[in-house]
């Protein structure tokens, strides 16, 4: 089977071709298990990182108007690549929310406008779901539904405009157990490299500067809030953490040409987000006997967080099992959205009945579990 994955919800326009080929579907509720393949023929992911740069963060108009703009060549060179038509598509699958509206309806309007020009079944996709799915399944090129012996899971999701502690009780099932009360751990990393004037997005930048403090050997002589750390829930705030930054900034103005400072700095802010991300993390997994601790979104490109948690898994948890999807699908891309999409239709015994182009709409607040 031949699924297109579309992906608009922030500022990457995102175009996949996978393959599924998997044996019959196990029908709902069952479990989806080890009996599909993944294989990814293209992934192909338009950033808008220089559109957004001046700006410091993701303009929504800006966004859409680029969206608009590389849709339709992102679409031609993933077909190409994947040696496939338009023709041959078996499934449509598209991010409808949550996200920026104005990101989400020039992809939802295009997969819509696409799926009845060619009558294609189409399926609205949750983009924190399929974050989630991209650690559970992806290990490109090959991919595979491991068992389910690994649910429950913890996942967290970190990215640029969302912080969640997800239940995963099995493919298909969620419930949200924490989440931030005001910035993304992601939005964090960005409005630090603003305020330091580092650029757009933050978050590479600054664990960059980061690792060059990290090689030194040093200890760092900042000390940065690690804000709701010891709280009883699994709730984030990251606002507090930037406007401790900014405060800092304004205390130490003459340092601010030192690069050495900066990288500690970049190291404290850092280090502050990861501790806060661990700790609940591996307490609510500890709490849910999770069987497995999956990390998922843009922030799980960073290797520090990537390692700290592993590491801490194993030395706390060795019985938890620690999914990451490879980095180029932390961030956002089509091909999580075009297996999450086909996971979805193999567990929905109504799919295909009727028009389903009508069905789709674009959400922004959408949260994973709600119905779409
Ligand atoms: O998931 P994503 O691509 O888009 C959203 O859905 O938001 O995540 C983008 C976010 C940005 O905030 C970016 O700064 C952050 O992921 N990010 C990182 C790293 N790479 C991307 N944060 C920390 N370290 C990284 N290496
Ligand atoms: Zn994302």
């Amino acid at each position: 089977m031949l699924i297109l994955g579309i992906e608009t919800s922030c500022d990457d326009t995102g175009i996949a071709v996978i393959k599924a080929e998997g044996k019959k579907p196990i029908p709902a509720p069952e479990q989806v298990r080890c009996r599909v393949n993944f294989d990814i023929l293209s992934n192909v992911v338009s950033s808008q990182i220089k559109t957004h740069a001046p700006f410091g963060g993701v303009v929504p108009n800006l966004a859409a108007r680029e969206h608009l703009k590389n849709i339709e060549p992102c679409l031609k060179t993933a077909l190409l690549e994947a040696g496939i038509k338009l023709k041959d598509i078996d499934l449509i699958t598209v991010t409808v929310g949550p996200g920026l509206i104005p990101s989400l309806l020039i992809g939802v309007n295009f997969a819509k406008a696409l799926a009845y020009r060619f009558n294609k079944p189409i399926i609205g996709v949750n983009h924190i779901e399929a974050h989630i799915i991209a650690a559970v399944a992806a290990t490109s090129p090959k991919s595979r539904i491991p068992n389910p012996k690994l649910f429950p899971a913890v996942a967290l999701v970190v990215s640029g405009g969302h912080t969640q502690l997800v239940l995963v009780k099995k493919i298909g099932d969620y419930k949200i157990i924490g989440e931030t009360r005001d910035d993304a751990a992601g939005e964090c990393f960005d409005k630090v490299a603003k305020l330091l004037n580092l650029g757009y997005p933050g978050g590479p930048i600054i664990s960059t500067k980061a690792e060059e403090f990290r090689i030194r050997n040093q200890e760092s002589r900042i000390k940065l809030p690690r804000p709701m750390i010891n709280h009883k829930n699994y709730d984030f705030s990251f606002s507090g953490l930037k406007t401790a930054v900014l405060y800092l900034t304004r205390e130490n103005k003459e340092k601010l040409n030192d690069e050495k400072f900066i990288q500690e700095l970049c190291r404290e802010t850092q280090q502050a987000i990861i501790d806060v991300l661990t700790e609940k993390t591996l307490k609510s997994a500890k709490e849910y006997k999770a069987k497995t601790i999956i990390l998922a979104g843009g922030v799980a490109a960073n290797k520090e967080l990537r390692n700290q948690l592993e590491l801490r898994i194993k030395n706390q948890e060795s019985r938890i099992k620690f999914l990451v999807p490879e980095m180029k699908l932390c961030t956002d891309n089509g091909a999580m959205i075009a297996m999450t999409g086909y996971l979805a239709v193999k567990r929905d015994p109504d799919f295909g009945r009727g028009k389903s182009w009508q069905k789709i709409k674009a959400n922004s607040n959408l949260r994973i579990g709600q119905k779409m």
